[in-house]
């Protein structure tokens, strides 16, 4: 794995993911796990935001605090990347929110657009692309170009598993982005699918099974 990806094998989410695969979990603890996967994978996708040094009075005595410097927006590709912006969130209040609306066409597997909003101000962002999924990497890849069209500069995109063939596919179409995941499975099915994965995300966070 190159150096531009981050698999964070942490104990809590390797427990929390496992809790995610389980077909019996029922929609209330995916969602809670996916929060709580969100919260960490959140952690470690902002260790690098820059910061900036600023005058302030303890109680005690003056000092330089610090501060974050770059503002976030925070980009879920819907439907299942709004399974973890409230992670994000709960992490980044500041964060502006943009959302890109994209499902697979079942049988070619193409990504099919049918939403695009993002803040105004995205090309002075550091803009984290949110999907627990990334199978072939149709999605992110056409969600991220949508968001470097709108001006975007500074992207990282954060996903709970990944397949081997969506992130070799995303870090070709798009190199300058660096991917978070909690993951990285075998492989995908015939159908698309990642093996063993935990399904399809957004059914299983909106009970649309
Ligand atoms: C899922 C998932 C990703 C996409 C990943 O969304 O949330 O967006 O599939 O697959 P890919 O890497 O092969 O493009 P889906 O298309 O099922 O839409 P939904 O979130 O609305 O259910
Ligand atoms: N989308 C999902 O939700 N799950 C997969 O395994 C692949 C794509």
């Amino acid at each position: 794995m190159d150096e531009k990806v981050f698999v964070m094998n942490h104990p809590l989410i390797q427990h929390k993911l496992s809790i995610m695969r389980d077909k019996n979990t029922s929609v209330k603890d995916f969602r809670e796990c996916a929060h709580e996967i969100g919260l960490l994978l959140g952690y470690e996708a902002t260790k690098d935001l820059e910061l900036e040094e600023f005058e302030l009075e303890t109680p005690i005595t003056k000092m330089v605090g610090r501060r974050t410097k770059r503002k976030v927006a925070l980009v879920p590709i819907l439907r299942a990347g709004l399974g973890m912006v409230d992670a994000l969130m709960d992490l980044i209040p500041a964060a502006k929110i943009g959302h890109i609306g994209l499902y697979r066409n079942e049988e070619t597997l193409e990504p099919v657009e049918y939403y695009c909003k993002m803040p105004t101000d995205i090309a002075e962002r550091q803009v984290l692309v949110l999907d627990p999924m990334l199978a072939t990497g149709g999605s992110a890849i056409d969600a991220i170009t949508m968001i470097k069209k709108r001006g975007a500069v500074r992207i990282k995109f954060v996903c709970i598993i990944a397949a081997p063939q969506g992130i070799e596919a995303l870090r070709k179409a798009h190199p300058d982005v660096d991917i978070y995941c909690g993951a990285v499975d075998e492989k995908l099915n015939e159908n698309g699918y990642i093996v063993p994965g935990l399904g399809d995300a957004g059914d299983r966070l909106f009970g649309t099974l």
